[in-house]
């Protein structure tokens, strides 16, 4: 399907295309016409003037004369020689406009006044021509005195209709009317094929954002080669990828979030239906029932809480940072679980390495969080009179804290999949301890989002290590 702007564009790049092409040609056109019949008409009155200066030239040498008759016949042979052969019309006048001899014998002008605008500046000195539209066509005009020593006598008077210049110019107007349609249509192709081009994998793209503000993000664009387009549509294509991913990942999320709270619901439908059927149960067993029940909604709220503070971490509020001594900070977390340690009589040691800088810009509460969930995990997942150390310590601009435990350790092949959410080692063992599977996940987005870094790493003597690194120095 080529959209509606795909066709706007096109009819756009179009119109500008021919637009300027056809002012161009036009401009290039009037121009053209201009010089050709401007030199042609000059070259015309330049032929005049030299024939007409012959004239004048001839006759003043043979001015005086006896009669009229003698000046006639004289004058009609120079005009005769000169005008020989051409259409041209030759008056010669005597300074009152009189005129002496005129090659168009029709006319009978002969002793009567010729009175020419041309011809008057002639007589008054001046080398005059002129132009003028008649009936017959443009005339072309100049006019010359005759001179004896430095005295006018007379003036000559040429004539010539110019018609045929003017159906020259017209022919070659006609010829590039003819060129210039050509052009035009050569370039309304050439646009329609360019503008396809260009406009072809635009109405692509936009086919493509159409779907993905579906909800579809199966299209891809044919992005070959280097231009922008394809560019352009590698891009699209690559925001397609990450969307589906994000997609899937919110999918599964979602099945992975029904299904963790389906099974404490079940628990905790099936010891109502079992208090509902059971004939007069006992007050203890009615107690037991009740006991489980409240376990499994413990369970539930804990599930609960460990998505809402995923939630707010995706949200991104941003980070409340408060300069932090983190040794209090980690110190803070140890205190909290040592009830829990000193019941699976589990020692916990605290090593700070000295000159370590202490003091951090990190938002108290997601930091705390982070370390809580991986000290909580080490006393968990420890046997009992197990050994943690937790170390705090400086490392190319970064804050490291270590905390390693000497529990069973975390096979290679499940070291990155451990922060995922909802992943478990051991999935029942795991979720019959209470085990959300969230506690690492929140702990590496509360550590990203400190632009930080959290990794897992086997302990020399067994037990696994876990290491946070966060920056000193953040560069927003
Ligand atoms: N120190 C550790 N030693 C061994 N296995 C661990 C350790 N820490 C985490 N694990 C494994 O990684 C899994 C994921 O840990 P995570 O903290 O994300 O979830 P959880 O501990 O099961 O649930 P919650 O943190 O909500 O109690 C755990 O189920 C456990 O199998
Ligand atoms: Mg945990």
């Amino acid at each position: 399907m080529i959209s509606k702007a795909a066709h706007t564009t096109r009819f756009a790049m179009l119109s500008t295309y021919i637009g300027f092409t056809l002012v161009t040609l036009m401009l290039m056109s009037a121009y053209i016409i201009g010089v050709l019949s401007e030199n042609l008409y000059s070259e015309k009155s330049t032929q005049l003037f030299a024939k007409a200066n012959i004239i004048s030239m001839t006759a003043s040498n043979m001015w005086e004369a006896e009669d009229s008759n003698v000046q006639y016949l004289r004058l009609e042979d120079i005009m005769e020689r000169s005008l020989a052969g051409t259409s041209i019309r030759g008056v010669v006048t005597n300074t009152s406009y009189t005129v002496l001899y005129d090659n168009n014998s029709e006319a009978d002008m002969i002793g009567k006044v010729f009175m020419r605008d041309v011809l008057k500046r002639a007589i008054d000195g001046e080398q005059a021509e002129s132009m003028f539209d008649s009936d017959s066509g443009k005339t072309v005009t100049v006019s010359v005195p005759i001179e004896q020593g430095n005295v006018i006598v007379g003036g000559v008077y040429l004539a010539e209709n110019v018609s045929s210049i003017s159906e020259t110019v017209r022919t070659i107007q006609a010829s590039l009317i003819i060129f210039s349609a050509l052009i035009i249509l050569i370039m309304i192709m050439l646009s329609i094929f360019i503008s396809y081009i260009i406009t072809q994998p635009m109405a692509e793209f936009i086919d493509i954002a159409h779907a993905i503000s579906k909800g579809d993000f199966s299209k891809r664009a044919a992005a070959k080669g280097t231009s922008e387009m394809a560019q352009m549509g590698m891009a699209l294509n690559y925001m397609c990828d990450e969307l589906n991913a994000l997609d899937e990942k919110r999918r599964k999320f979602v099945s992975d979030v029904s299904h963790e709270l389906k099974t404490p619901m079940a628990g905790i439908k099936l010891l109502c239906d079992s208090l509902v059927e059971a004939e007069n149960p006992g007050m203890d067993t009615v107690r037991e029932f009740l006991g489980d029940m409240s376990e499994e909604i413990d369970r539930l709220t804990r599930l609960i809480n460990r998505l809402l503070t995923l939630s707010r971490l995706d949200a991104d509020a941003g980070l409340t940072l408060i300069e932090t001594d983190i040794t209090m900070l980690v110190g803070a977390v140890i205190r909290s679980l040592r009830q829990m340690a000193a019941e699976k009589e589990i020692s916990i040691g605290f090593d700070i390495s000295t000159g370590a800088e202490r003091t951090i810009a990190v938002d108290y509460d997601k930091i705390y969080e982070s370390v809580y969930n991986i000290a909580d995990n080490a006393i968990k997942y420890t046997p009992e009179n197990g050994r943690i150390q937790v170390r705090i310590g400086r490392n190319a601009g970064m804050c490291v804290i270590e905390i390693e435990d000497n529990g069973p350790g975390i096979p290679d092949s499940e070291k990155q999949k451990i922060f995922d959410r909802f992943y478990r080692l051991d999935d029942s063992r795991a979720r019959d301890t209470g085990g959300t599977g969230l506690g690492l996940a929140i702990a590496k987005e509360a550590v990203m989002l400190h632009k930080g870094s959290i990794e897992v790493l086997d302990a020399p003597e067994g037990g696994s290590i876990f290491r946070i690194k966060l920056p000193f120095e953040r560069n927003e």
